[in-house]
């Protein structure tokens, strides 16, 4: 297997997956990029590109808080008050985007798998198809999905822009700190309304 993967095909992500993951999060991987693979052919994506970064992007999710934190001081990810209380949950994406960047993956690949957990302002249709796919994946369930599954269809902007409030709403609802991020792509749906 190369370490230069900036053209990395999903055979070798589909590899690197089973290489870092238990079953469960593996099959959770699978179904993502194909979701992903799903939306990026309807919204004029590369469907080969999504396929990549569904399988890449929870490569970082098994490791412990320690791990995590560790490798986020190794490779210069930021760590706010936010992420030092929920280290795995809101540093797998950013650290597995920076091993991987660090290992040739092309910038666009990267940036899409950094932001799949929180989202923010200017996403490409990439990104967005991966961050709706991860939430919307077969496996899950909870209200108001079927709208956002209905969206990501037929646009892929609103889809993402309604994940990011049933996120807020469930976070906020929990009493619990809301990224800067998640704001972000909220407002870009709904913050001129
Ligand atoms: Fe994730
Ligand atoms: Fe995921």
């Amino acid at each position: 297997m190369s370490d230069t993967i900036g053209t990395i095909d999903p055979a070798e992500a589909r590899a690197r997956a089973a290489a870092r993951l238990g079953r469960r999060r593996f099959e959770h991987s699978r179904r993502v990029a194909e979701l992903a693979a799903k939306y990026a052919a309807v919204h004029g994506a590369s469907e080969d590109e999504a396929r990549t970064v569904g399988w890449l992007h929870d490569i970082c999710r098994d490791l412990s808080d320690d791990e995590i934190l560790r490798a986020a001081a190794r490779l210069g990810v930021p760590v706010g008050p936010l992420e030092r209380r929920h280290p795995v949950g809101l540093l797998h994406a950013p650290v597995a985007a920076a091993e991987l960047r660090a290992a040739g993956l092309d910038e666009r690949l990267a940036r899409a798998i950094a932001l799949h957990t929180v989202g923010a302002a200017g996403m490409d249709t990439l990104a967005k198809c991966l961050y709706v796919a991860d939430f919307c994946e077969p496996a899950r369930a909870f209200d108001g999905l079927q709208d956002v599954r209905r969206l990501a269809v037929t646009d892929i902007d609103r889809a993402a822009g309604a994940a990011a409030r049933l996120t807020l709403l469930d976070v906020i609802g929990r009493a619990r700190g809301v990224h800067p991020g998640a704001v972000d792509l909220y407002n870009e749906q709904y913050g001129a309304r």
